[in-house]
């Protein structure tokens, strides 16, 4: 199978107003799609339809909207189940974003099972978000983060991970596809060695949803978080999927309306799976708007998604390493659209800003993944992140404004 054809990728493209704008008079290139990715409008108009005609509160209300709109949130759960081959809807919790499921596992599951001086084990890859919480859980319970290496390339020692694994961890926390590096990790044989110690496991997809089709079940992860906003949906909304068993056995993490069963002044029990850890009104459009992405993925085709993003990764791959000067920072044999690097001599914020000016959007900085730059030894990077709708003609500009960033500054 081929990626998009140059009538499909036209079509898809056109689906996207954002793209189709100039940026100091330059067509926008945008790729910053690890970051966030632009919407179709089919996403845009979900939103706008809901608040334009069905807004209402959502579990609450006897009358039409409310009921309709209920039913409207609910479909999206199932789909959502569907999407990600949960056995349950009732295995899919909303949340916020990827932070928001992560930080929701650290303090529920941390009061289900930690006890002094447990530790998780993670990789030296992760983003602060799937660092921080589990940092701050060890650190209140007087035990260890433990953290699997990188190599040189950019790749977890999986030795190392094994030997971690002897260690007893009451978790194991990791990325799926690293969002400074592009290193996609075995994670289906991650899990499995994490089981064979009878350690449960966490995968943040966050980089990985919107470009290959996960199962959760065929990978048998206990928890798997992602966000809405990087799989061409809206922002302020995410998913947890974890396995009921666990769930069933997690405390609420947040109190409030909803996510109750009944209420006296001194007692209080709570509601059932999913609502339990749904405490509040939701965000409604934002979970439409995510069902929406959703539709948008299935009908592009996730699998012919992946291919055409690869195509578009290994192109620009070799053209930039042409470049004097230039240091790719990441070289993983399993790698998705993300390309890190430096250029000797220069700052990455300066290449950045010198290629803004010529209508192409990157990120520069450490990426939310300090600990990756300090592995390099680099203060940041510059990175181009690809996603559905960027062409070959995208990438040799990218590559042609690269060229003249570093004519300018060296
Ligand atoms: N996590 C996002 C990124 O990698 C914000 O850019």
């Amino acid at each position: 199978m081929n990626g998009f054809t140059a009538s499909e990728l036209n079509e898809l493209r056109n689906q996207f107003p954002a793209l189709h704008q100039s940026i100091y008079g330059k067509p926008l290139i945008y790729l910053d799609n690890a970051a966030t990715t632009q919407k179709p409008q089919l996403v845009i108009d979900r939103i706008t339809k809901y608040y334009t005609f069905e807004n209402c509160n959502i579990h609450r209300g006897v009358h039409y909207l409310s009921q309709e709109a209920t039913a409207a949130y609910e479909d999206v759960r199932a789909k959502v189940a569907g999407f990600i081959h949960a056995a349950k809807s009732e295995e899919v919790i909303f949340t916020r974003g990827t932070t928001e499921s992560i930080n929701l596992i650290a303090s529920s599951f941390g009061k289900l099972l930690f006890e002094t001086g447990d530790s998780v084990l993670i990789t030296g890859m992760e983003h602060h978000s799937n660092l921080v919480p589990w940092q701050q859980l060890c650190k209140n319970h007087n035990g260890e983060l433990l953290v699997a290496e990188l190599d040189e390339r950019g790749e977890v020692s999986m030795e190392q991970y094994g030997k971690l694994l002897e260690q007893k961890p009451k978790l194991v926390a990791i990325t799926h596809i690293s969002n400074a590096l592009g290193t996609v990790n075995p994670i289906k044989e991650m899990i499995a060695m994490a089981h064979a110690n009878d350690i449960p496991v966490l995968i943040d997809g966050a980089q990985s949803v919107a470009h290959m089709r996960i199962d959760v079940q065929e990978l048998d992860c206990d928890f798997f978080v992602f966000s809405g906003h990087k799989m061409y949906g809206p922002m302020g909304v995410g998913v947890l999927y974890g396995k009921q068993k666990w769930l069933e056995q997690m405390p609420p993490w947040q109190f409030g309306g909803e996510m109750v069963d009944q209420v006296s002044l001194h007692e209080t029990t709570f509601n059932q799976l999913p609502f339990k850890f749904e405490a509040g009104t939701p965000n409604v459009a934002g979970v439409l708007g995510l069902g929406a992405a959703i539709d948008f993925l299935q009908q592009t085709d996730l699998e012919k998604i992946g291919l055409h993003e690869m195509i578009i990764l290994n192109y620009a791959l070799e053209k930039l390493k042409s470049i004097p000067g230039i240091r790719i920072i990441g070289n993983a044999a399993e790698r998705a659209g993300v390309i890190s690097f430096v250029v000797e001599g220069t700052h990455p914020s300066d290449i950045g800003t010198l290629l803004d000016k010529m209508g192409v959007a990157v990120r520069t900085g450490h990426h939310c993944a300090q600990p990756v730059m300090t592995h390099f030894n680099v203060p940041g990077t510059v990175r181009a992140s690809f996603a559905a709708y960027n062409s070959l003609a995208e990438a040799d500009i990218f590559v042609e404004a690269v060229q003249k960033a570093v004519n300018m500054l060296c």
